[in-house]
């Protein structure tokens, strides 16, 4: 029997990203699985059901019941999780450290969860690299927000009423989200400079034609991320960017450190002294943001500075960012289909990296720590 591959519409609030697009439905179909799909999933990605050729459409609960594969964007809802068939698998971000209930749920009805944000990012695995692929939309929707925000131009205009200055851009955090928004902010003529921890990052921000911001502080973590800095380097590195931010008309902050909270980059102070009409946005809003005043699906106004703090980016854009997330999606599965019929290597090192549950046990390491630390 060839294996049943399910896409469900998904129903987290603001969320328009669909996990199949039309292209992923048929290569699918060419290594013999079966797509089930549920009625209009694609609508708000502006993939129609007509475009899906070779789908059987049905409802949730026929998906949820047949289904060996069910592929999403969002973590499943407790509901999904109690009605799908024992032992199926789940591919999709899984938000665990978030959601203990769920993967208290996953184990005990012994899915097979994947987690998309545990791919392991390695050069093998970057075509499966949906982290990548989602902050690089993030990273150009935010300037295009500030862009619009911004009540000035942001290129450099000669013009018979005379010269216009182009807007400064500082872009805090130069990973994957942080050089897509240097790139964006160059393309639309504003003179950029970028700031990171990672001392890697300062040949990638010059090579985007972007000033490299010197504070002296180098703070390389585990498998090239950053650490969280000491309180004398976070005293070092203020110093430096908050004459930075305050000659900035644009700042776009995308600090972030694996499973803490966003460091507090931009303080109360800061935003102070910045240029009345200035706008920060913060993309770090959801992990607590990187400005002191930031808050989380709002635009807050202080001092004649506007702080936005945008949630779920991905979902502004979200024909592209499903384009890309269903082909990280099938990427990762695609090893695993043969003939039709689904076979995971668990000596693969991107499954096993991945694997959140499987077989009744939670297979993460830290996500087993915290859920089976805690009470249940
Ligand atoms: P992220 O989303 O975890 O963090 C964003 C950026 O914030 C990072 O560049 C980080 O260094 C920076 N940051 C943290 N604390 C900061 C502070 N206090 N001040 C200023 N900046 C701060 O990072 P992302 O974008 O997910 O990528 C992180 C790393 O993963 C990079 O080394 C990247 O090259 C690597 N990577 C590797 C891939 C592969 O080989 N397959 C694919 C994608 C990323």
């Amino acid at each position: 029997m060839a294996v049943v591959v399910g896409v469900l519409t998904e129903t987290a609030a603001n969320e328009t990203r669909v996990a199949v697009v039309p292209e992923i439905a048929a290569k699918l179909r060419a290594a013999g699985a079966t797509v089930l799909m549920q009625r209009g999933a694609g609508d708000a990605a502006h993939f129609p059901d007509g475009q899906y050729a070779d789908v059987t459409f049905g409802a949730a609960a026929d998906i949820l019941a047949q289904a060996d594969v069910i592929l999403k964007v969002q973590p499943p809802s407790l509901a999904e999780v109690g009605a799908v068939k024992t032992g199926a698998v789940i591919i999709g971000f899984m938000q665990a450290y978030a959601r203990p209930d769920l993967v208290r749920a996953l184990r005990d009805r012994r899915i097979t969860s994947f987690a998309m944000e545990l791919v392991p990012r390695i050069s093998r695995a970057q075509s499966m690299d949906a982290l990548s692929s989602q902050a690089a939309v993030a990273g150009y929707k935010a300037v295009l927000i500030a862009a619009n925000t911004l009540e000035k131009f942001l290129p450099m205009l000669t013009t018979a009423a005379g010269t216009i200055r182009p807007a400064q851009v500082l872009v805090i955090g130069a990973g994957v989200a942080g050089l897509q928004a240097i790139a964006t902010a160059k393309r639309l003529g504003a003179v950029v400079e970028a700031y990171d921890v990672r001392g890697a990052t300062r040949d990638q921000v010059k090579s985007l034609g972007a000033k490299f911001v010197e504070t002296g502080v180098s703070a390389e973590g585990a498998g090239g991320y950053a650490r969280e800095l000491t309180d004398e380097e976070k005293a070092k590195q203020q110093a430096v960017l908050e004459g930075r931010i305050a000659a900035s008309d644009v700042v776009i902050s995308t600090a972030s450190v694996p499973g803490r909270a966003a460091p507090r980059i931009i303080t109360k102070a800061a935003v102070e002294r910045m240029k009345p009409g200035a706008v920060i946005v913060d993309i770090a809003a959801e992990q607590g943001g990187n400005c002191e005043l930031t808050r989380p699906g709002e635009i807050v106004q202080h001092a004649g500075v506007k702080i936005v703090g945008p949630v779920n980016l991905p979902s502004q854009l979200p024909y592209h960012a499903s384009e890309m997330y269903a082909r990280n999606l099938f990427n990762f599965l695609k090893p695993a289909l043969s003939k039709g019929e689904l076979t995971i290597d668990w000596s693969d090192e991107v499954f096993a990296g991945a694997v959140l549950t499987h077989d009744g046990q939670i297979k993460h390491e830290a996500t087993r720590k915290a859920v089976e630390g805690q009470s249940t």
